[in-house]
């Protein structure tokens, strides 16, 4: 498999179809449903970082990982701009550095989808390392039942429940569109709450 330069997309002119300056849909409908409490916060995959200032901004502790730099610079740009503080860190989600507490949520908007299968276990057990039993996991991810090009690369439920169920408790999978900026179509996802055993 082709490794993408993630770099290279943030640097083109045109914006991500995920990038749409407002924050996740879903995760701002699971705050509002009092699901999730303001806590220590991860959010893996952050991009141009509108999640993690969005949890900052609604009390959370928030640190945004990504794996590109350009992606990690302008977050920090707009947490500045917002006056939010929040931790933006530059490393892949496969080898997270020391980030010192265990998180007690961490939301992965688009992140866990764009690794290969056979990343998925080590994947998983980074997020183990850096929770704790009873911390939640939120994953909106592509949905299999539909794939659509252009769109995000797409996980079926027996997927999301074979990869997480061992270490996680699913609490609920929901079908729901995916927010985007360019594509014709909001992409089908999955959004998946889960609690560390
Ligand atoms: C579809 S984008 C979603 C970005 C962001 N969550 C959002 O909703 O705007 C996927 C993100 O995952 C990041 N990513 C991909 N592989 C990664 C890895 N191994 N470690 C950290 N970030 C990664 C990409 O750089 C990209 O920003």
């Amino acid at each position: 498999m082709i490794e993408r330069d993630w770099n290279q997309t943030y640097r083109d002119p045109q914006a991500p179809p995920w990038d749409t300056g407002r924050p996740s849909t879903q995760l701002r409908l699971l705050l509002e449903s009092g699901g999730v409490k303001p806590c220590r916060a991860l959010d893996l995959g952050c991009g141009t970082g509108t999640n993690a200032i969005f949890l900052a901004q609604q009390g959370f502790n928030a640190t945004g990982v990504d794996l590109s730099e350009v992606a990690i610079q302008r977050a920090l740009a707009k947490a500045q701009t917002a006056g939010v503080t929040a931790n933006f860190i530059c490393a892949s989600v496969l080898a997270l550095p020391d980030l010192g507490e265990p998180f007690e949520f961490v939301s992965d908007i688009g992140c866990f989808h764009t690794l290969a299968k056979d990343q998925r276990n080590a994947f998983v057990a980074q997020v183990t390392r850096v929770t704790q039993p009873g911390s939640v996991y939120f994953l909106l991810c592509g949905n299999a039942k539909e794939p659509l090009n252009p769109g995000p690369p797409t996980v079926s439920e027996e997927e999301i429940r074979a990869t997480f169920g061992r270490d996680f408790d699913i609490e609920w999978i929901r079908e729901c569109r995916f927010d985007t900026v360019s594509l014709p179509k909001p992409p089908l996802g999955y959004a998946t709450l889960m609690r560390r055993q």
